[in-house]
């Protein structure tokens, strides 16, 4: 039996990680555990988004640091006798890893490396065994296993062919936490979920992005000619079925999560200019006549898609909201905190706009 009292989410003010921190308090039955948020506060990461958790006071902490950095991770594991990981933290976009690299292997392969090896050290016992009732849960991405044709979808045994920095260091990840399951019998599950989309996502990916340029009555970039393939789920899917690994997923396995829900680009966007036209009192002629093509991403993969049914048949989990639902509860999300956005549009953000997106324009 798993533990799952003292948990360790690293990257919690980011978007993933902090949705799934809000699920574990609010919405997950029979949890009672304590949560340490590990993060470093990159650009990406807002400690606002969970500020109502925090002044509540209680079974959240938020610790500052990097997942790099031994001694703090070492001394988080001791403080708060952590018994299972869940680990978020990332670099996480693939256009900043295409201009800057650097900072996806330290993190992504350094940061999960000396997350795996604390954890190695912490759990182990007197006879050189490590305990069983802990667990270092690992969150990777389709992204690994490359790009795909016009058919067919990556199942767990599909081989890994990452194809840009970003992917590669989230590859060689996976490699890490599967080594330390087979060398030295650490605890591990891992998933590789397509691309998420909801509340308090950084307004740097397709959607959100999208969202406030037209709110804010901007082009719409769409690179290439906007037909590249890309599997979506909402946030919130994503979170329970990360929440039915923790709880029932066999140690040692990958689970595949996905929305098995494919759009071009292009089509994805008309979607969300209807919708964000209807709720944002907006002209959607406008918004279509905002679409401008830009130059392609380098390297740019063409299509993602999942196969889901080891996770569905064997544990039990399937998608819940529907593609338009969870668009409009996302558009809603970002009409209704225009204080969240204006916090992370700062100087940044607005050099990242200039240096990317306002080039290509
Ligand atoms: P995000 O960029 O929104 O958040 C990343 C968080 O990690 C931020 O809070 C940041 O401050 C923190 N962080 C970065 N470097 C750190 C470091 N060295 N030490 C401590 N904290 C650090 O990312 P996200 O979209 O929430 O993604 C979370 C995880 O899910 C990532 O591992 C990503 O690869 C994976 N994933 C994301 C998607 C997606 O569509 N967003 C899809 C599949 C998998
Ligand atoms: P993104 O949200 O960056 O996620 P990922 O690259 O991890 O899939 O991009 C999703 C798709 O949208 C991808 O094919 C690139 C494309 N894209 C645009 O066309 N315009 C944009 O402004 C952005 C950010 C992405």
């Amino acid at each position: 039996m798993r533990s799952l009292q003292n948990i360790l989410v690293t990257g919690g003010a980011g978007f993933i990680g902090g949705n799934f921190i809000r699920f574990l308090l609010e919405k997950a039955a029979g949890f009672s555990g304590r949560i340490v948020n590990l993060d470093a506060l990159t650009y990406a990461g807002n400690r606002k988004s969970l500020e109502d958790l925090e002044a509540r006071g209680g079974r959240y902490f938020f610790e500052y640091g990097d997942i790099s950095d031994r001694p703090t991770v070492e001394a988080i594991f001791e403080k708060y006798r952590i018994d299972t990981v869940v680990h978020f933290a990332a670099e996480s976009h693939v256009d900043r890893s295409i201009l800057g690299p650097e900072a996806f292997v330290k993190t992504n392969v350094m940061g999960t490396f000396t997350l795996l090896d604390a954890a190695r050290n912490y759990w182990g016992e007197s006879d050189g065994t490590l305990r069983q009732d802990v667990l270092f849960h690992h969150i990777s991405t389709d992204e690994v296993y490359g790009s795909l044709g016009e058919t067919g979808a990556f199942t767990e045994a599909t081989a890994y062919d990452p194809r840009s920095p970003y992917s590669a260091s989230k590859a060689a990840s996976d490699h890490l936490v599967m080594a330390y399951h087979h060398t030295y019998g650490l605890p591990v599950t891992l998933s590789n979920c397509s691309n998420n989309y909801g509340p308090y996502q950084f307004p740097e990916k397709l959607i959100p992005l999208s969202i406030l340029n037209m709110l804010e009555g901007k082009p719409l970039p769409v690179y290439g000619d906007g037909r590249n393939i890309r599997d979506w789920l909402y946030v919130e899917d994503h979170i329970r079925a990360v929440w039915t690994i923790l709880q029932k997923g066999r140690t040692g396995e990958k689970y595949h999560i996905g929305g098995e829900n494919e759009w071009e680009n292009i089509q994805l966007l008309r979607v969300l200019i209807d919708i964000t036209a209807k709720k944002g009192g907006l002209d959607p002629e406008k918004l279509r006549g905002s679409i401008t093509y830009v130059t392609d991403r380098p390297g740019h993969d063409r299509r993602y898609a999942m196969d889901c049914s080891k996770i569905k048949e064997e544990l039990g989990w399937k998608q819940e909201l529907g593609f338009e639902e969870g668009l409009e509860k996302t558009v809603d999300w970002y009409l209704a905190n225009p204080g969240w956005i204006a916090g992370i549009r700062t100087g940044e953000y607005r050099k990242w706009i200039e240096k990317n997106y306002e080039k290509r324009i």
